[in-house]
């Protein structure tokens, strides 16, 4: 296969993918409000005796297979085939997830916008502006949406090392810059920070309960985009000589160093405004911040386009790992080229968007809405509790189980000592799949 990753652009494409909104929200909140560093600590900990395991298992089958995901099951299982390549299908749930993360992204867009002509300046007026992209305004919404579809449809049809790469290298560096511009303000902030780094940092262990283990694993699961196919199908395209385990370990840190930094912008900006911290989600963001950059002038409203803007590189280096698994695996086995994948791709990426944005839309909210809930959420729900969780466990399961001992010792004997080896192999296949049932059987009760 000609069109390959360099060492670098396969770190930052694999850390671009990992780096998303989650990022920006999901962990600085769940930080936060669950024991700060002890939280912190136990996060660290499932990264590295499930996430970090498991993740090599998906650059394994990568690897080993060099295709898209469904060939690579089918290559690789020594019997029943077309069985184990159904498990390559789990790479749609990508594009499921890619239909609503985009419709975020959208917003993202909107703010950046609003950063030039003016954010709202009252609580009241914030609180209305959010709802408004959300509920009101749908043209609005449906025309940030589909500038953001164009942008990650045009960079995944110039392929592997012209589009992705070529992204990834250019978007997380100026994403880590602009995050050091806030960083550097924040600091200059002082009670702001210090109460911010408190908050982050100061442990308090009575807060883990066995409920925020399950929550915290599967925000690493989520954080380290698994069980999609993203992985396997970045790894498909690696030249052989790139050290696996040093590489997860760097995208592991870049995922922590980007979470950490956001989550002491955020809160360093929530305190010094006086706002509530216990309120997450994207209000957080949306309403809290954009009131607070209004406040500062012309210094907030260019911190305000900073901030938006490193957030929709975030957004879509995430966004571009979703499609290409799937595309990938439509150009292999149909033998079409990738504009035809990826017009297939874009008209249920692009109606299933709309969908999205409709379901929140007041005026239509209830025709696009199932059991009762917007198809936004539906599709959520869908991909976070059932799809993903299911991909990462066949993914580690046919690793653990099917695939020969000694070939996987063939792959990784460069990268890690024997001994170690033999630790990552049992943890892969009895503590691995017992994490995943666990977060499974917990997000289907609650
Ligand atoms: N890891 C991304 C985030 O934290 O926002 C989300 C994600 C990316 C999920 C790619 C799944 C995926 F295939």
């Amino acid at each position: 296969m000609a069109d390959k990753f360099s060492r670098i652009g396969f770190i930052l494409a694999v850390a671009g993918s990992a780096v998303g909104l989650g990022n920006a929200w999901k962990f600085p909140t769940m930080v936060g409000n669950n024991g700060g560093s002890a939280f912190i600590a136990l996060y660290l900990l499932l990264t590295f005796a499930i996430a970090f395991i498991a993740f090599l298992a998906e650059l394994a089958i990568g690897r080993l297979g060099e295709t898209d995901l469904v060939g690579c099951f089918y290559k690789l299982a020594p019997k029943h085939k077309r069985a184990w390549s159904l498990a390559g299908f789990f790479s749609i749930s990508a594009i499921l997830i890619a239909s609503f993360y985009m419709v975020v992204i959208g917003w993202l867009v909107y703010y950046i916008f609003l950063s030039f002509t003016g954010l709202p300046a009252t609580p009241e007026a914030s609180g209305a502006s959010f709802e408004r992209i959300i509920s009101a305004d749908a043209t609005s919404a449906l025309i940030c949406f589909s500038f953001v579809f164009v942008i990650v449809f045009f960079t995944v049809s110039k392929g592997i090392k012209s589009g992705i790469e070529r992204l990834n290298v250019f978007m997380m560096p100026s994403l880590f810059i602009l995050l050091c511009v806030l960083f550097a303000y924040s600091l200059s902030m002082g009670g702001g920070f210090l109460k911010a780094a408190e908050f982050l940092f100061v442990p308090d262990f009575s807060k883990i309960t066995p409920h925020l283990v399950l929550e915290a694993l599967g925000l690493a699961f989520f954080s380290l985009s698994m069980g999609t196919g993203t992985i396997p199908t970045y790894a498909a395209s690696l030249d052989e000589r790139t050290n696996l385990v040093r590489s997860t370990l760097s995208i592991i840190f870049i995922n922590i160093l980007i979470g950490i930094m956001m989550g002491l912008i955020v809160f360093t900006f929530i305190f010094d405004a006086g706002f509530d911290s216990t309120q997450g989600g994207p209000g957080l963001i949306f309403v809290s911040l954009a009131l607070l950059f209004a406040k500062l002038g012309v210094v907030g409203q260019v911190l305000a386009v900073c901030f938006f803007t490193a957030l929709l590189f975030a957004g879509v280096t995430s966004a571009v790992s979703m499609i290409e698994p799937f595309a990938f695996y439509l150009i292999n086995k149909f033998n079409i080229t990738r504009k035809s994948a990826l017009l297939i791709i874009g008209v249920v990426v692009y109606v299933l968007g709309i969908f999205c944005v409709f379901s929140f839309y007041k005026p239509t909210s209830e025709s696009f809405s199932l059991f009762g809930k917007p198809i936004f959420d539906i599709l959520d729900a869908l991909t976070s509790t059932l799809l993903m969780p299911l991909g990462a466990l066949s993914f580690s399961i046919f690793v653990g189980y099917v695939l020969k001992k000694d070939t996987l010792w063939g792959l990784f004997s460069g990268f890690m000592s024997r001994v170690g080896f033999n630790v990552w192999y049992f943890a892969l296949r009895y503590i691995v799949p017992l994490g995943i049932v666990a977060i499974m059987l917990y997000k289907f009760k609650s």
